[in-house]
């Protein structure tokens, strides 16, 4: 591990989003306010308040435009509308207005890598070979055999070419046949996207998170795809059969991203672009641009993805706050509607400790809704499974419905989420994780998620400040962040047993435990006994007397 400081200031004066946080909401699951099942806009307007007792700074909305919902909304059939299900656009403009009143920014997901099939730029594409569209989605020829144009593979199984018998060709589609590829080299299609774009801004969205960036351009040659020597048939999904060299990462993406970037700058500094993109550390970092101008956040989910050991973990930051390219401002993602919930990935003694390092890391946290809650992953019935990815290859746990259920606002029935006894998903049976409950518990995992990030606002060191790893072993992790003469020691235990740790200095304050028994603050003396999965902030103690 390393012990000099190798992180960079963040941008003076920062900007909202560096020293911000941004909550990520799952519209079909927030909060239903018409009785269907399903959650809606106004649904979301209702729980403003509390998002800002929170204390979140912007809310990403997945999809809400107009869709057959084959892929729960990432099959888009009108970028420029609300689908009814959710509400209207004027309510999505009254959801922006109050949450700007409360100071809430609005985050819209952008799907720009495909459409729905039922878009009317794809009826048209399909509608013949000689039709102004036709080159808006990508069109090839059979093999002579008849066969696909290459091998690539769509990610939800099987291959990623759907013939279409009326113009004799096949259609790309990286997801579902339901969501054929459009064509970024077209530069209309490029057009129609950024005027999507505008449409939003005009109407005060703050910003976007561009769904699957690194798949957005392919292989101008249309080579095959080589075989992946990691494959492992047992646990993988198909689509990791090959590596998907030529339909992924292709050098052309970074140019489309510098221009997205000006788009979205060109309606203010504060405007935000956040990349999905699930890339090794070292490929990710090309996504800021060459000078930083290019993807704001391209989304870091190396903590949704590795294992919970800490020594996994701290490598992971290291390297990844060593490889940050210049004026790049790091961000961090727990869990998302695509991952298995936190509270399920790690063992229950963790759970709290999961969400201080989220909180206490260097960078932009995006939390999933519920997470501060300690949801867990719902289990599904066979009966009741949606998510097309397991309907297209059942019983590999690719599954995404179990991290999709509702929240439960409270222990009622419906758990305050819909007043209908059918929602669309299985709401979780365990009746202590619920809003209404936790805050009025003040040890409760709520409380203390809401306390990090008060404590976030307060010390400039949490929210803006350097990063330093400290010498630790493992299980414990330990790091420093430090801004002027203001430093906050973070330790972590990760162990279901007890860990000693040697303070570096000989009296210090304790001001956060993740263990509601630690009597806070307190000071300590030389070094601490972490409990099982313990997590704590300390300071040197004359710094917070002053
Ligand atoms: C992104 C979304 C995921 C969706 C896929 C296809 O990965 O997060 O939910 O299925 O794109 O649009």
């Amino acid at each position: 591990m390393t012990d000099k400081p190798v992180s960079q200031p963040a941008e003076h004066p920062e900007l909202w989003w560096q020293k911000g946080i941004i909550y990520q909401v799952y519209p079909r699951s927030y909060a239903d306010s018409n009785s269907d099942g399903v959650g809606d806009l106004n649904g979301i307007i209702s729980k403003l308040d509390y998002l800002k007792w929170l204390g979140v700074d912007a809310v990403w909305l997945s999809p809400i435009y107009p869709s057959p919902m084959a892929d729960f909304g990432y099959d888009v059939a009108d970028y420029c509308n609300v689908h009814p299900m959710f509400g209207t656009l004027d309510d999505f403009d009254e959801l922006v207005n109050q949450a700007h009143k409360r100071g809430l920014r609005v985050i819209l997901d952008f799907v720009p890598n495909h459409s729905s099939d039922q878009h009317p730029w794809f009826l048209e594409s399909r509608s013949s070979r000689d039709n102004p569209k036709r080159d808006w989605y990508l069109w090839r020829d059979p093999q002579p055999d008849g066969s696909p144009p290459t091998n690539w593979r769509s990610t939800f199984g099987g291959s990623g070419w759907e013939f279409d018998e009326a113009t004799g060709q096949y259609y790309y589609h990286a997801f579902l046949k339901a969501q054929p590829d459009l064509n970024w080299r077209n530069p209309e299609v490029e057009e129609a996207m950024h005027n999507v774009l505008r449409f939003w801004m005009e109407r005060g969205v703050d910003g976007f998170r561009v769904d699957v960036l690194w798949h957005i351009i392919k292989d101008d040659e249309w080579r095959d795809n080589p075989p992946n020597p990691h494959y492992n048939p047992e646990y993988d999904p198909t689509y990791n059969q090959l590596d998907p060299i030529y339909t992924t990462d292709r050098p052309e993406v970074h140019d489309i991203v510098l221009r997205l970037r000006s788009l979205v700058e060109s309606y203010g500094k504060d405007r935000l672009l956040i990349g999905e993109i699930y890339l090794p550390t070292e490929r990710l970092m090309a996504y800021y641009g060459p000078d930083a101008n290019g993807a704001h956040m391209p989304y870091n989910f190396q903590l949704a993805l590795l294992n919970w050991d800490s020594d996994a973990i701290m490598q992971a930051v290291d390297r990844y706050e060593s490889l940050l390219p210049e004026n790049a401002w790091p961000n961090w993602v727990l869990g998302n509607h695509d991952q298995p919930r936190i509270g399920s990935r790690v063992e229950p003694y963790q759970r709290r400790a999961a969400q201080l390092l989220l909180l206490t890391l260097r960078g932009t946290p995006t939390m999933y809704y519920g997470d501060e809650l300690g949801m867990l992953n719902v289990p599904i019935a066979p009966k009741q499974v949606r998510d097309p990815f397991e309907l297209q290859e059942p019983g590999k746990g690719n599954g995404r419905d179990p991290e999709r259920t509702p929240m439960p606002w409270n222990h009622g029935p419906g758990a305050g989420f819909t007043t209908s006894d059918d929602p669309w998903l299985p709401i979780g049976e365990n009746i202590n994780c619920n809003v209404e409950d936790q805050q009025h518990d003040t040890d409760s995992l709520l409380n203390l998620v809401r306390t990090l990030i008060q404590l976030r606002r307060k010390h400039r060191a949490l929210s803006v400040g350097s990063y330093q790893a400290l010498p630790s072993k493992a299980p414990v992790a330990a790091y420093t962040r430090i801004m002027d003469d203001e430093h906050i020691y973070v330790l972590i235990n990760f162990a279901a047993d007890p860990q000693e740790y040697p303070l570096p200095h000989e009296t210090m304050l304790c001001i956060l435990s993740t263990d509601p028994e630690r009597h806070i603050p307190a000071a300590i003396n030389n070094q601490i006994l972490l409990g099982p999965g313990e997590g704590v902030l300390l300071v040197v103690e004359e710094q917070e007397q002053n």
